[in-house]
């Protein structure tokens, strides 16, 4: 549907029409003309499909000028995806200049409290306990607040922070509208939604499948100590242009992490035990194409919008399957392809079963390569290594390359350098320390993480974080990607 059809108006349409959207949504097409008519809305849709633009654009058509008070809270559950979802409500709102401004844990409170004060926001975005301490100093003031956002509400209202968004809500206490947007919505957690909503009109988007279309899923049915070799020679063949590494611990992904720096691979990690400064840093770094494989724990799968991750690899099986959803749903973004890649240890069975529950799909059984396939994989990305070289200047290198020309045969040379570039990467030993998964209880739906999750804001806790198909995948090159096939909406590219 177009967007010039929902009731937007001139200045929204045209900060659309430079983020490269063509089309509307389907989530869009059906929430923004009921948010925008003022009603309550329960938004479910699978992951990477705008729903950030959905609750975002009536948001911010609503705003009214010369209001000197906070008139949106959006509630993110991770500061990353509140600085995310900042990013594109500014962006959103550029041409009206909407004042948005994002409050989360781990930065100087000094400062955002002065920015507060000095110029106070149309729109906040905020993690929950950020937005508790504000509300609790009485730096920021909810009274002329009318409508609240639960992005990744499923998230929002499970145990881990329910009791946040609850004060939260009451110090809204006068607002007139609820928005609830998440990729998954299960029942219970919904009804508690209903209780702090005014008769919602519910959506959700009819899709075959929970989780995107776009996605190719697979599974490799492998030891605890045989995961990390295969998954090194799967990269290799895959040849992903970014991808995400999820790791079920803090301990693991450090590991991993060094594990795959020790192989020559292009890794960084990222989790809750890390500064603020470091997790952004990174993040930074990834978003760039700098890093071409980004190690996260589970908690950072929500809402992250990276664009050009082509493989999600769950290194440990999430026991939880709606974090499976959201951790693969990193990848086929807007009408990008994506892969993802599960290891299933033979007592991890019933998780995946339970997943594919879910999601009604079955993932595909996936070999792991073999010595011949990870070398052919590896050579392809050795050549597409020269091709880059050669397009450097080499003149310093001449008068050697001659000399080697003419002591050796140019085959030789070529194969010597070939053999340096493709190396088997699995030679370096990598030990994981093994780590035993919770036992499965035959419903893995909501025996998680528990109350932990509220801590993300403070810092310390486990911190949550967040294409092309394979062939023609290369690792240096992210910029321009072609258009998604069969999907109902055009690729925005990231960097316009
Ligand atoms: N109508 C559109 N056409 C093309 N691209 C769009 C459109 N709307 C949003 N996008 C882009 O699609 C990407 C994914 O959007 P967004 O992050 O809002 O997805 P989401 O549905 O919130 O996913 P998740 O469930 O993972 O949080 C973003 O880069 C966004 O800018
Ligand atoms: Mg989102």
């Amino acid at each position: 549907m177009k967007f010039t059809e929902l009731g937007l108006n001139e200045a929204l349409l045209k900060a659309i029409k430079r983020s490269g959207f063509e089309e509307a949504t389907p989530i869009q097409a059906e929430t923004i003309p009921l948010a925008l008519a003022g009603k309550d809305v329960i938004g479910q849709a699978q992951t990477g499909t705008g729903k950030t633009a959905a609750f975002g654009l009536p948001l911010l058509q609503q705003l009214e000028k010369q209001h000197n008070s906070i008139q949106a809270v959006v509630i993110e559950p991770t500061r990353e995806l509140a600085i995310q979802t900042q990013e594109e409500l500014f962006r959103l709102g550029r041409e009206e200049k909407a004042h948005v401004q994002v409050v989360y844990g781990g930065a100087d409170i000094g400062r955002q409290i002065r920015s507060l004060k000095h110029h106070v926001p149309a729109i906040l975005v905020g993690t929950p306990g950020r937005l508790l301490d504000h509300l609790k100093r009485k730096t920021i003031n909810l009274d002329e607040v009318k409508t609240v956002v639960l992005d990744e509400a499923d998230e929002m209202l499970d145990m881990g922070f329910i009791q946040d968004i609850e004060s939260i809500l009451n110090y809204a206490k006068n607002r007139k509208q609820t928005l609830l947007f998440s990729a998954t919505m299960p029942k219970p957690i919904l009804h508690i939604g209903e209780k702090f909503m005014n008769d919602p009109e519910i959506v959700r988007i009819k899709a075959k499948e929970l989780t995107a279309d776009l996605i190719d899923q697979y599974f490799v049915r492998a030891k605890e100590s045989e995961k990390f070799d295969i998954m090194c020679r799967l990269i290799d063949v895959q040849g992903p242009d970014l991808a995400l590494v999820f790791g079920r611990t803090k301990r693991r992904v450090d590991e991993l992490t060094h594990g795959l720096q020790a192989r020559g691979y292009n890794a960084a990690g990222i989790h809750g035990d890390l500064s603020q400064a470091r997790r952004m840093a990174v993040l930074k770094r990834f978003r760039a194409g700098k890093l071409d494989i980004l190690v996260a724990t589970d908690v950072a799968a929500r809402g992250l919008d990276i664009s050009g991750v082509t493989h999600v690899y769950n290194y440990d099986i999430p026991q939880d399957p709606d974090s499976y959803v959201h951790r693969i749903g990193r990848t086929g973004r807007a009408g990008q392809n994506g892969i993802s890649v599960t290891f299933v240890t033979p007592n991890e069975i019933g998780y995946m079963r339970t997943i594919e529950q879910l999601t009604k799909k079955k993932m595909s059984p996936l070999r792991p390569p073999t010595d011949d396939q990870a070398l052919r994989g590896q050579l392809k990305q050795a050549r597409e290594q020269i091709e880059d070289l050669l397009k450097g200047d080499l003149s310093k290198y001449e008068d050697d390359a001659n000399e080697l020309l003419e002591n050796y045969s140019a085959l030789d040379l070529v194969s010597a350098f070939l053999k340096n570039l493709a190396k088997d990467s699995t030679a370096i030993k990598v030990k994981i320390t093994p780590e035993k998964p919770l036992p499965f209880k035959g419903d893995g739906r909501r025996h998680r993480r528990g109350g932990n999750r509220r801590h993300f804001d403070h810092g310390k806790k486990n911190y949550r974080h967040g294409g092309k198909r394979r062939e023609g995948g290369r690792r240096n090159d992210r910029g321009h990607r072609g258009r998604g096939n069969g999907h109902d909406f055009v690729i925005k590219n990231k960097k316009d």
